[in-house]
């Protein structure tokens, strides 16, 4: 494939547009602007095959623990199945209390709307504010932004750093009266998330008392223990199984922030457009299985053609988040070099995923996507209709978003540089000296991601597509893609340092270490 050239290959054959191209359901994935031919895309598909896809697959959706290290299953796909259907888990149906939490949640939410749940001084609540951090915030802050275009029943706050300043600049504004903070945390014992919560909870106080704090508060948790032992009322924790990854949770209570916001209704075509991937991904041949097909093509340029970045460049305003939640979901699920046998892999895996909204990063980032040394497969995520009363904004922003798949693939000839110069009436010597930099190598490769419109099914569907795209390369690479111990060190280390700032103890570190401490301890006493 050395030679190969997306634009000769156009040439060659005529029907490569249709033959590289999805379409499904309001959804059109051209990827025939790749480094493939059919002959590729034969190889890889007879990979997932041998590394029995289908299985896995079956595998994920049935129960099995899959997840090995932390002996869970991981389904979150059942927190978006249907009522009518079951999903059996231990021998189990979890369906219905999957509707269950949904149902509280809805109430809940209907009654916050209502003005039925009031605050303790008897002022409705108009504000939300979501304590939580990585998947307890990534996924609800991406879907809350990429929404804003439906009806807002109640603004959200979100809060995740353990930088005091994030909750300060948060709280400002707000009145604790009309309030209600949502404290959301898997465990209940991240960190950051409790120090946020705990400093929320003094805020609530200063303006409430104690004893009418709880009428401002919700929490969302597998712990339900701890979350009532903070002071949270039983009826008001919405809890969610282990079998739900924190970076896959936002379908379930973790959304509760997005359905006091949006609305029953939303929600639940959010997880409509989710179920409908999930059947796609089960049910479609590999050939013309999108995540499967985007997986494998992420594989092609990672472990065959030596890209180590994957660019995700959504030309939809709305989705300036979603390349922030899939760095968690990606990243924290695929970022492994021990294979499932417990041996270091000799391969590549995860790779590194980035990206911002275009056309911004046009003027950020793209001349190294153009002209760098690295190759960077690229996905162009593009909402056919527009969002916006602007029409002309819309026109302008595909064509941008357009001429970007094509000039990465077609690139410009030193002759056409020349060429381009020569009108110009740049002189001979000028146009020698200059023709080098206004070259462009091209056979860039890219895919177009079109949805109709970003609608709250559309955007259910978007998630899952890479949610199980996700799946597929950890699946091929043979990595247990649903734990993440690689975040476990840190967090060690850091509470054994914050014992350090806060105390005085001799310091047993290598020397780097042990002078910053030093340092930031000296300017604490300063400040
Ligand atoms: O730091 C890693 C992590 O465990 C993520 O996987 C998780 O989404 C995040 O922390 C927050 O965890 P929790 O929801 O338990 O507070």
């Amino acid at each position: 494939m050395k030679d190969f050239s997306i634009l000769e290959a156009f040439q060659d054959n005529a029907n490569r547009r249709e033959e590289l191209s999805i379409d499904w359901q309001g959804f059109y994935l051209d990827y025939s602007k790749h480094l493939v031919n059919q002959e590729i895309m034969d190889g890889l598909f007879s990979l997932a095959k041998e590394s029995k896809l289908l299985q896995g697959i079956e595998s994920m959706f049935d129960g099995s623990k899959i997840n090995v290290t932390e002996n869970r299953a991981v389904l979150h796909t059942a927190l978006r199945v249907p009522k009518d259907k079951t999903v059996v888990f231990e021998g189990k149906d979890v369906v219905p209390e999957v509707h269950e939490v949904l149902e509280s949640m809805y109430s809940f939410a209907e009654k916050v709307h209502a003005g039925t749940l009031k605050g303790a001084t008897g002022k409705a609540i108009e504000h939300v504010v979501n304590i939580g951090i990585g998947g307890s915030d990534l996924g609800p802050v991406m879907i809350y932004e990429a929404l804003k275009q439906q009806k807002l029943h109640l603004k959200t706050s979100f809060v995740s750093n353990v930088d005091g300043f994030h909750l300060e600049q948060k709280l400002r504004d707000l009145d604790p009266e009309t309030t209600l903070v949502i404290v959301v945390s898997k465990t209940f014992t991240t960190q950051e998330t409790m120090a946020n919560a705990h400093a929320a909870k003094d805020w609530l106080r200063e303006a409430i008392g104690d004893s009418g704090i709880g009428n401002h508060l919700a929490a969302v948790s597998t712990n339900v223990a701890a979350a009532s032992k903070f002071g949270i009322p039983q009826e008001r924790v919405f809890g969610f199984w282990n079998w739900v990854g924190g970076r896959y949770s936002l379908w379930g209570a973790v959304g509760l922030s997005l359905i006091l916001s949006y609305g029953r209704e939303v929600f639940e075509e959010l997880l409509s457009g989710a179920f409908a991937m999930d059947s796609h991904f089960k049910a479609t041949p590999l050939e013309k299985n999108m995540p499967v097909v985007m997986a494998l093509l992420g594989i092609w340029y990672n472990n065959f053609l030596d890209a180590r970045s994957h660019a995700v460049l959504p030309y939809v305003q709305a989705l300036s988040r979603f390349p922030a939640y899939l760095q968690q979901a990606d990243m924290e699920s695929n970022g492994k070099s021990v294979s499932k046998r417990g041996i270091q892999v000799d391969y590549q895996t995860g790779p590194i995923v980035w990206g911002e909204p275009g056309t911004n990063g046009q003027h950020a980032f793209y001349q190294l996507i153009h002209q760098g040394t690295k190759l960077i497969p690229a996905d162009f995520i593009i909402s056919a209709k527009a969002h916006s009363k602007y029409q002309d904004h819309h026109l302008k922003l595909m064509a941008n978003c357009i001429a970007q798949g094509e000039a990465l693939m077609k690139g410009k000839s030193e002759e056409e540089a020349k060429e381009e110069m020569r009108n110009k009436g740049i002189s001979n010597d000028e146009i020698e000296r200059l023709a080098p930099f206004k070259t462009f190598s091209g056979n860039r490769p890219s895919s177009a991601i079109v949805m109709d419109q970003l609608d709250p099914k559309n955007l259910g569907a978007l998630v899952a597509l890479y949610e199980h795209k996700i799946f597929v390369q950890g699946w091929v690479w043979d990595v247990y893609s649903y734990d993440q111990w690689g975040v476990e060190l840190g967090k060690q280390l850091a509470s054994k340092v914050l014992i350090e700032l806060n105390n005085e103890v001799e310091l047993d570190h290598d020397e780097s270490t042990n002078y910053l401490i030093q340092k930031l301890k000296e300017a604490q006493v300063k400040s």
